[in-house]
């Protein structure tokens, strides 16, 4: 080993009160496990003292329990972002205990470049594999490529790398390197299909930059997906029937378009449904995570070529790429946030995209982040960046969750992530709400048709009451949020009386 190695909690001591950090990894893949934790620890014992220990952490998007969850319940945060998944964080989100804030994952690199976000103290580094070569170091990247290159150059005060036994050297080759240069001299990026490569296959840095190398072997905090039920089967059915009359009124082109497939147990189940579809060509993803069911339809040839900013696999999965890189080399590429969710290339090449909401309102405005217009879910992750760049953009959900007390589609959002002016179809288990060439009135009826059958009167209803106010979208105020209210006070939206609203 040619750099100094050094223990996790030496790691830790490193990091001060008020700095802050840049992390590997894009959702737990990929991201640093043991010095997040001993900092965790040390916050505890700097609470314990008396003394203030709060930092602030960037990522590609979520990590795992031993980074934003150990750090959340440590109180050791003081300003997060971009997106995470992480239940012990959500809490204390929602109870306000730091300050969060949900950016579009593509332009997080360029806002710290841009020096938005105040300086980056420290990058810590989740490695497969680390080499000195002359007077530079190159760092090959575990299973995501989120925004390591650019905390890497930014780390005022250098380095401190996790070399992973866990992650496969043999992956050596699976990441292509690329920084976006700054404004106003960008240049095109020259990606026009998804296996095309156009930067390093490490992050090349000075190598006194390195401050420490923690040798460990921990598996990645991966979580594991719930089974295909038949609602998520019945949406994939539905999401295939429409891509492929799309393909046969030549709506879409012969030769397909790029998935983009968004994150969760049922973006999962979706993409796993259309890959059985036997009519549904073979097609390439140009994504930002990639899931256990699109790896299985590359090893069958379903899918022919992946780009993505990460393995958002389980372990087994994971290992399996890795001992199967032979076959994946020339077929996935993983990238740097700023480049796999860019909406440059997402828009030239074209992708369609299939994202999950949390509800949306008969207009077609869609909520992914906020449950009840005030409860942190996760985050806006790249749904916008896929979604406004796509030359067709899909959102999926189940017609109702909560064992059919909410309702996913409302009178209003409660909270607009998505405007309707991006939004070309929603798709549940009742069918599809294709939303092209209507009008508002118009995408209220095709909405409608595809909610749960117990609140379809209801809906109906709302739109009676909105008449009488005319407009082009027609509203009735103070019944808007009369299903979300109900469900606050009594549990079930379906308890709904609207006339109890209507003034
Ligand atoms: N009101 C209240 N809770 C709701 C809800 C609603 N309208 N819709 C969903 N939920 C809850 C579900 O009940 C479930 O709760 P549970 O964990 O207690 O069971 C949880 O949200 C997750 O929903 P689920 O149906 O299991 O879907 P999912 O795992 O596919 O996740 C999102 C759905 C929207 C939360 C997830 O896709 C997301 O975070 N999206 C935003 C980011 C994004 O789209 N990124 C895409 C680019 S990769």
């Amino acid at each position: 080993m040619e750099f100094k190695k050094i223990t996790a909690a030496e790691a830790a001591s490193l990091i001060e009160n008020g700095q802050s950090i840049g992390l590997s990894g894009f959702t737990p893949a990929g991201a640093p496990k043991c010095t997040p934790a001993e900092i965790a620890k040390k916050a505890e014992a700097e609470h314990a003292a008396g003394r203030p220990f709060k930092i602030s952490i960037f990522s590609g998007a979520s990590t795992g329990q031993s980074c934003d969850g150990m750090l959340a319940n440590a109180q050791a945060i003081d300003f997060r972002t971009p997106y995470t998944t992480n239940a012990d964080f959500r809490k204390r989100v929602n109870q306000n205990e730091m300050a969060y804030s949900d950016l579009n994952l593509s332009n997080l690199a360029t806002q710290l470049r841009q020096g938005y976000l105040g300086q980056i103290d420290w990058a810590i580094i989740e490695a497969c594999a680390i080499e000195k070569v002359g007077s530079k170091c190159h760092i090959y990247l575990t299973a995501a490529g989120g925004i390591s290159p650019t905390v890497c150059r930014l780390a005022k005060n250098g380095i401190i790398i996790e070399l992973n036994a866990f992650h496969s050297p043999k992956s050596m080759g699976m990441h292509d390197v690329y920084e976006i240069e700054d404004h106003p001299f960008r240049t095109p990026i020259m990606i026009s299909k998804a296996s095309d490569r156009i930067g390093k296959p490490y992050i090349e840095v000075d190598a006194d930059r390195i401050v420490g190398v923690i040798e460990c072997d921990v598996a990645d905090e991966a979580r594991g997906f719930k089974d295909a039920d038949p609602i998520t089967t019945q949406i994939g059915q539905n999401v295939a029937d429409f891509l492929l009359s799309n393909l046969r009124s030549g709506l879409i082109p012969k030769t397909f378009l790029n998935l983009q497939s968004g994150v969760g147990s049922g973006a999962n189940a979706v993409l796993g449904a259309l890959g059985q579809c036997p009519e549904v060509p073979n097609f390439n993803i140009y994504t930002e995570v990639l899931q256990d069911a699109p790896v299985a339809l590359m090893k069958q040839g379903r899918v022919l070529s992946a780009s993505t900013c990460s393995l958002t696999v389980t372990n087994e999965c994971l290992m399996d790429v890795y001992d199967n890189m032979d076959f994946f080399k020339d077929k996935l590429v993983v990238r740097p946030s700023e480049i796999s969710n860019c909406p440059e290339v997402i828009s030239r090449i074209g992708v369609c995209s299939l994202n999950t909401a949390i509800e949306v309102d008969i207009y077609g405005h869609v909520n992914s982040t906020k449950i009840c217009g005030t409860k942190m879910m996760n985050g806006i992750g790249g749904s916008a960046d896929f979604t406004n760049n796509a030359y067709l953009s899909i959102f999926t959900c189940g017609s109702t969750t909560k064992g059919g007390a909410i309702s996913s589609i409302v009178p209003f959002a409660s909270h607009i992530d998505h405007t309707n002016h991006f939004i070309d179809a929603v798709i549940t288990e009742y069918g599809v709400a294709d939303l092209r060439h209507k009008s508002d009135m118009q995408k209220a009826q095709e909405l409608i048709k595809v909610a749960h059958p117990d609140y379809r009167p209801m809906l109906q209803d709302y739109l009676k009451y909105a008449s009488k106010n005319g407009g082009h979208t027609q509203h009735a105020l103070s019944a808007a949020f009369a299903m979300h209210d109900t469900f606050l006070r009594k549990g079930d939206m379906r308890l709904t009386d609207l006339a109890e609203y209507i003034k």
